[in-house]
């Protein structure tokens, strides 16, 4: 492959690769190398339309440790507040000699239209509400990390699936991975494609939380949410916020994992946020390293 654009377009042997990858890849940064020389003279471009932290930061100290050339363009301040078209941004980002473009947008599909138009490779990091799939290999990551192989796993994802790339790309990676993934939202934080997902899906966490090997909550969007899909905050948190009393329901040996932002106090407390066996900071940490592992198999790099 030459982009990345969907977990869907992931085999189970070339999500392994990315995976066993990034293991090595972390292997070398246990043993203090902080940067390898493998995409010297490469030039990787951020373009973010939509605000980020985690993403557009692990992209660029991915592409750094590499040894990329690394840009970054973010659209506040660039000439698309001027009406400049996504395809004219990105040709003159070609004409720049880009060898990989990294792009987060707004509207579902960007990543695929930029594709064709840019010779480099193309890396979704989040385009509206389709996909997010760095995300998801560095949440496979983080898993297998913790849990081991991920074959028969018992993955439940909670909470504003409408509006989540998150969820879309975990839940065809995992099923990939053969893990098996239930979905736990209110009926109107489902898609209507929901039948077509492959996942179980519940309307009770409660029931679900004791058989769950990984829990992992999502960011309500309030930025894209409407009286329709959400009522009350405080409705919303009595019945799939992640708390404490909920937290003891997990079995012992079972994480916590979200993928940022939190609304700290909604979806999940604070204390189980921080809790041990919450992910979290591991998630941002194997981001770099999952990032480093896609760009140096798509840049075709050699360690
Ligand atoms: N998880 C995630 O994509 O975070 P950012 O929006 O901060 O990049």
């Amino acid at each position: 492959n030459r982009h990345l654009i969907s977990a869907a377009d992931l085999t189970k042997d070339d999500a392994l690769l990315i995976l066993d990858t990034a293991e090595e890849l972390a292997r070398v940064s246990e043993r203090s190398i902080k940067k390898l020389p493998t995409l010297r003279g490469r030039t990787v471009v951020n373009l973010f339309f939509e605000d980020s932290t985690r993403t557009r930061i692990s992209f660029e100290a991915a592409a750094k440790r590499l040894s990329a050339d690394v840009i970054n363009f973010s659209a506040k301040g660039s000439s698309v507040s001027k009406g400049e078209s996504l395809k004219d941004t990105a040709l003159t980002l070609e004409a720049m000699g880009a060898d990989a473009v990294v792009i987060r947008h707004g509207a579902s599909g960007a990543p695929h239209r930029l594709a064709n138009w840019v010779r480099g490779s193309v890396v979704n990091a989040g385009d509206g509400t389709h996909e997010h799939p760095t995300q998801a290999l560095l949440d496979a990551f983080s898993m297998r990390r913790r849990l081991g192989n991920l074959e028969g796993r018992k993955v439940t994802i909670v909470g504003d699936v409408l509006h989540s790339r998150v969820a879309r790309s975990n839940v065809l990676l995992l099923a990939t991975l053969g893990a098996d993934v239930t979905l736990v939202a209110p009926p109107t934080l489902l898609p209507v494609s929901i039948g077509t997902w492959p996942c179980e899906v519940s309307y009770d966490l409660d029931s679900v939380l004791p058989k769950s090997d990984v829990v992992m909550m999502l960011r309500v969007q309030k930025e894209r949410m409407n009286a329709a899909y959400f009522p009350s905050e405080r409705e919303y948190s009595r019945r799939y916020g992640l708390d404490r009393d909920r937290f003891a329901k997990m079995p012992d040996d079972a994480i916590v994992m979200h993928p940022g932002p939190m609304n700290r106090g909604m979806e999940i407390a604070a204390e189980v946020a921080d809790s041990p066996r919450s992910t979290i900071v591991e998630q941002v940490a194997n981001g770099v390293t999952i990032r480093m592992a896609v760009l140096y198999l798509l840049l075709g790099g050699e360690i």
